[in-house]
């Protein structure tokens, strides 16, 4: 495993439609593999691959797992999603607010409503079919991650949009 650099706001690469992943062998399980430990390294809870310059349809979600998370997000606490030529398939009419960054934008956040609910189909890392009900910051995380993959950032739909002045540990950053 090895970390890849983070790509930042004003690359082609985030403004860009991510293809559709046609190979699951030794080069996407690197890709995976690379991408889990750039964001464990970058403490985000999300990382799409346009994020690490690779136009492909490929997420990565995983919310924290400590005490304190496992008691706010319950079983979602810890448990690693890849998700390989992910499509949102259904989501429910109930948005909630809440509070996002981007490993791509440091140093602002803002106020984003998203679904509370979602159903994602992809594939994982083997080509199997990954189908995946996602409620709450995990839904959050993963619509963020997919709009990641229309070249949309947080930023375009967000109610508002600040600066951070220091870091909290309980941001999330995808
Ligand atoms: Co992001």
């Amino acid at each position: 495993m090895a970390l890849r650099p983070i790509t930042l706001i004003g690359a082609d690469v985030l403004r860009q439609k991510a293809l559709r992943v046609p190979h699951f062998g030794a080069e996407l399980h690197e890709l995976l593999d690379d991408m889990l430990e750039t964001m464990i390294d970058a403490g985000g809870v999300g990382l799409a691959a346009p994020q690490v310059s690779l136009n492909q349809q490929v997420i990565i979600v995983r919310l924290p797992d400590d005490r304190d998370s496992v008691r706010r997000y319950g079983e979602q606490a810890g448990v690693l999603y890849e998700a390989v030529n992910p499509k949102i398939v259904r989501v429910s009419h109930n948005r909630v607010d809440g509070v996002e960054g981007c490993l791509s934008i440091p140093g602002y956040l803002g106020t984003v409503s998203r679904h509370d609910m979602v159903v994602v189909r992809a594939q994982d890392r083997h080509g199997r079919a990954l189908h995946v009900k996602a409620y709450g910051w995990l839904a959050r995380v993963f619509q963020h991650e997919i709009d990641h993959l229309n070249g949309v950032l947080f930023i375009d739909h967000a109610k508002d949009v600040w600066q951070l002045r220091e870091t909290h540990a309980e941001i999330m950053l995808a």
